[in-house]
């Protein structure tokens, strides 16, 4: 059977399993490592490295090395690698590439498919551009899980009979999240989650680097952050000195000839204590109280009803963040998995379930949430006064997924042709303070006095977190649609429908368009005609589009056999 892989894309590190003979299985590289740099750089010869190599030559050619390329996914940003521009998914490709080619070589065999890890608090964008990454690599993306709920798969696998209540803190290199899960006889019901997707143990080296290069600018007034290679070693030793400060109570930082003054070099020589570092990141760990907050409200439990709290990813290594986690929640985390590799385990677990590989005694069963609450905007009346710009919740935060939910709304002015329809995610009560996700026109309302007319809309929100909006015309049956695409794409652009005869494939369908038209103009009124403009203009867009043939034969038969239905009556 075609296999799925399991891959933790992380911010500093990643890792890959597949599941095998009952159990997840780490693939390791052909230097025999299963944690992996989510570092790209170029060799000397120009050639794209990924992995240690590429964070081995970090401090030699800073300026040809991206890393935490994690932390703008789904945004609009580009990274420069030599003299070429790349996109997050591009950077991300390149380093699913690396994990497919070496398990492959491991398996002796190919794979395509694979379940990839993301933060639970990863939005719509930064899920779509991790799917999209995947499908770059040569990957199909089984399934987009997240990564505490991975863990918690991990930790299910090994205690199955359990009845728990479990809160897992995954504090990684650039995300916070925290999940609030219950299981009971093999079922792992996610009930809340909640996060930071920019917060993490980056954050904690920053504020060393911060503090070292301020101490290094008081004595020589030489300010590093002007010079890369400076910047990429003081990162470099901040990391190191944090690390060391977890086992630890003082670390030295020796950077020798990190600057020069008047032909002379100058070295970093400073020395920090645990107590130091903790009141340089004591509000970045206090401020993971309120997720930890949120996410037990929403579950409806208190701290007393959670019976274990996980630890998950390589800041929880740092004291401070233990202590912090032992007052917050009143007892003591428990690292009863792996914190760097539970969530690549569990990324193999749901391969395995996807792929039904479980054997009846690992049943294991696992519900998740949309950690996000969706809606769209509307003008109602709340007392008698009209209120534009109303957030009308569609999928309150923390609902089980997958789900769909549908609303009904009216026309707000006589003869009203056309409404937006936008989609929102967020929790403030009027619409446009929310994130944006998408927006479209619905047109041809029948003419009708205001409130007549009535418009449904329709959110889905599937097992990947990723959402769909439909939207109809009640009378006419007229639909529209989008999936939410990237933040880069989220304004579909106005389509020059007669363009669609010049399209390469239009010669196909240019007589089923006609006989459409035809019936169009013919019937105006009918019942499905707003069903039947509605396919016209996407099959018009798709062959502008030039989509693939699939599609456009699917569109071709759905319109071929409304065309047939409206001609039987
Ligand atoms: N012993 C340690 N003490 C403190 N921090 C550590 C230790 N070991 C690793 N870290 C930190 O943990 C972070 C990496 O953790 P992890 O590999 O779980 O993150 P990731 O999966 O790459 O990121 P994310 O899950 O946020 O995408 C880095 O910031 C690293 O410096
Ligand atoms: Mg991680």
């Amino acid at each position: 059977m075609d296999r799925i892989l399991g891959i933790d894309l992380g911010t500093s590190t990643s890792e890959v399993a597949i599941w095998d003979q009952g159990k997840p299985n780490l693939i390791p590289n052909d230097r025999n490592k299963v944690i992996i740099p989510s570092v790209v750089g170029l060799s000397d010869e120009g050639q794209v490295i990924v992995g240690q190599d590429a964070r081995d030559q970090l401090l030699i050619k800073p300026d040809e090395t991206v890393m935490e390329i994690k932390r703008i996914m789904g945004t609009n940003q580009t990274v420069k690698l030599g003299d070429e521009v790349y996109t997050p998914q591009e950077i991300s490709a390149l380093i699913l590439s690396y994990l497919k080619n070496y398990s492959e070589d491991y398996l002796k065999d190919k794979v395509s498919r694979a379940v990839i890890t993301v933060p639970a608090y990863f939005t719509d964008e930064q899920r779509k551009a991790t799917i999209e990454a995947g499908k770059l690599a040569g990957l199909r993306v089984e399934r987009i899980i997240n990564e505490p709920t991975a863990a918690a798969l991990a930790y299910g696998l090994e205690h199955i009979a359990d009845e728990t209540n479990i809160l897992v803190y995954d504090l990684g290199g650039g995300t916070l999240d925290v999940t609030v899960l219950e299981m009971f006889s093999g079922v792992l019901e996610v009930k809340a989650s909640s996060g930071n997707t920019t917060l993490g143990g980056k954050d904690f080296d920053q504020r060393l680097m911060d503090m070292l290069s301020e101490r290094f600018h008081a004595k020589n007034g030489i300010a590093l952050q002007d010079d890369s290679h400076a910047l990429a070693r003081l990162k470099d030793a901040a990391e190191a000195c944090k690390i060391a400060l977890s086992t630890q109570e003082e670390y030295r930082v020796l950077l020798p000839f990190i600057a020069a003054s008047q032909g002379e070099p100058l070295s970093l020589d400073e020395t920090v204590t645990r107590e130091e570092f903790e009141i340089l990141i004591l509000d970045l760990v206090t401020a993971t109280a309120e997720p930890i907050e949120n996410a037990l409200a929403d579950a409806g439990l208190t701290k007393d009803e959670i019976q274990l709290v996980l630890p998950i990813g390589g800041t929880t290594r740092v004291p401070l963040v233990q202590k912090f986690l032992t007052e917050t929640m009143g007892q003591e985390p428990r690292p009863l998995v792996d914190p760097d590799l539970a969530v690549v385990q569990g990324a193999a677990i749901q391969g395995a379930i996807l792929n039904k590989e479980l054997s009846g005694a690992q049943d294991l069963l696992i519900t998740d949430v949309c950690p996000y609450t969706l809606g769209t905007s509307t003008i109602t009346h709340i007392g008698g006064v009209l209120i534009k710009d109303y957030f009308d919740v569609l999928i309150p935060r923390n609902t089980t997924i997958p789900v769909s939910k549908e609303g009904t709304y009216y026309t707000v002015a006589d003869n009203q042709e056309q409404v937006e329809i936008t989609a929102y995610q967020g929790d403030y009560k009027q619409a446009s303070l929310n994130n944006l996700l998408g927006k479209f026109m619905l047109s041809g309302i029948p003419p009708a006095p205001a409130g007549d007319e009535g418009i449904k809309i329709r959110f889905t929100y599937d097992n990947n977190g990723i959402l769909q909006v439909d939207a109809s015309i009640i009378s006419t049956g007229k639909k529209a649609s989008i999936t939410i695409e990237t933040a880069s794409q989220n304004l579909e652009p106005e389509v020059d429908y007669n363009l669609w005869k010049e399209a390469p494939q239009a010669s196909k369908f240019r007589a089923l368009i006609r006989r459409a038209e035809r019936r169009l103009k013919s019937k105006a009124g009918a019942p499905q005609w707003g069903e039947l403009d509605g396919l016209i203009l996407d099959l018009k867009k798709a062959l502008i589009k030039n989509a693939n043939s699939e599609i456009l034969e699917d569109l071709a038969e759905d319109l071929n056999s409304l065309l047939y239905e409206m001609e039987e009556a």
